[in-house]
């Protein structure tokens, strides 16, 4: 009998051994330990047997249980760590392992510079208008005293449209629009396209950005000094620091007297650089007092109100800030050059 319950016991080890599955372990339990099991059977006979003999065989066969139990829940812990082994090779999470940096876009240069010129303006009490880039004759030119048939209507290569109107060749047209329903005093900026009919270079484009700007009041409340103050203002704002600001004379049909502006060159004191061209100073806008005939233009009495108005391009001061010296790598769309800024 002894021998029969070694027999068991070397053959319940040997299964469990070879067992793969939870349900092949399931399976040996309830066949060496089940109540029909052969140890069962084996232990059936021992009614018959002395007393002696039924506590040795009984002791015997209880060790040799509890062996072949043991052996099982050994196999099954071995089995859920060689499970979990798995999972874990497979399904490995470094949490220490250092993030993947996800691009973040930037606003275009352009568009930076625009707020830019917003802020700055606003901050001194102007309002932004919007204008229309699709424009008529008669806010394009003829309002701003660029009569039909005059020479100075060579000043702006135009787009013409089929149906009479044209691609707004400046943002001035606004500053009619704007006084046909506004009365003054007031003080605005006009951020916009322009669209003018040439071949572009490296400083012209046949799309560009114009900020015009228009302030009035009743005449004898502002002057050419306060044109110029508000000029010194934002040329700070633009550049961080006091620079010394030029007026030239130049012609504008809208204006009279007419200005062109000059900023000493932020970058090289006046000592001249590639920037300012070795001269010392940067040409940065066109402007001057409001001519009387844009008044009258829009139904406001001649010699009524005065102003002042100024128009200066975007993609220029862009370019000043910048050092880009060429115009169209704005438009270029190239993310080597944007990335940059
Ligand atoms: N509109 C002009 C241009 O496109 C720029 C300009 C000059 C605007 C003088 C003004 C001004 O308001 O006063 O060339």
């Amino acid at each position: 009998m002894k021998d029969k319950i070694e027999k068991i016991k070397k053959a319940a080890l040997a299964e469990i051994s070879a067992v793969e599955s939870d349900e092949g372990l399931e399976e040996v339990r309830v066949k060496y330990l089940g109540r029909k099991s052969e140890l069962t059977e084996v232990l059936k006979g021992l009614r018959d047997m002395s007393v002696e003999e039924k506590k040795e065989i009984g002791q015997i066969s209880n060790l040799v249980k509890n062996e072949i139990e043991s052996a099982i829940i050994r196999k099954e812990t071995e089995m859920k760590e060689k499970e979990f082994a798995e999972l874990d090779a497979k399904e490995k999470i470094d949490v220490t392992y250092p993030g993947e940096k996800v691009p973040v876009g930037h606003l275009h240069p352009l568009t930076k510079t625009r707020y830019e010129v917003e802020d700055i303006f606003r901050s001194m009490g102007f309002l932004i208008a919007d204008g229309r880039e699709v424009e008529d004759e008669f806010h394009n030119f003829d309002a701003l005293n660029i009569p039909q048939n005059h020479p100075a209507r060579d000043m702006w290569d135009t787009f013409w449209l089929k149906d009479g109107n044209l691609l707004r060749t400046h943002t001035s047209p606004m500053q009619v629009r704007f006084m046909e329903e506004n009365k003054p005093p007031f003080r605005i900026i006009v951020p916009g396209r322009t669209f003018r009919f040439e071949n572009s270079d490296a400083t012209h484009e046949s799309n560009f950005h114009q900020v015009e700007g228009l302030m009035v009041d009743e005449s004898g409340k502002l002057t050419v000094a306060n044109f110029k103050s508000v000029m010194a203002e934002f040329m700070k704002g633009l550049f961080g620091k006091e620079l010394e600001i030029r007026l030239r004379p130049s012609y504008f049909p809208f204006v009279e007297p007419g200005f062109e502006i000059d900023v000493a060159c932020p970058y090289c004191a006046g000592k001249g650089c590639r920037i300012c061209k070795m001269t010392g100073w940067i040409e940065i806008l066109g402007a001057g007092m409001v001519n009387q005939k844009v008044f009258t233009s829009v139904g406001l009495e001649e010699g009524k109100y005065e102003g002042f108005a100024f128009g200066v391009g975007l993609e220029r001061i862009a370019m000043i800030k910048t050092g880009v010296n060429d115009l169209r790598l704005f438009y270029g769309n190239d993310m080597r050059f944007l990335e940059q800024f």
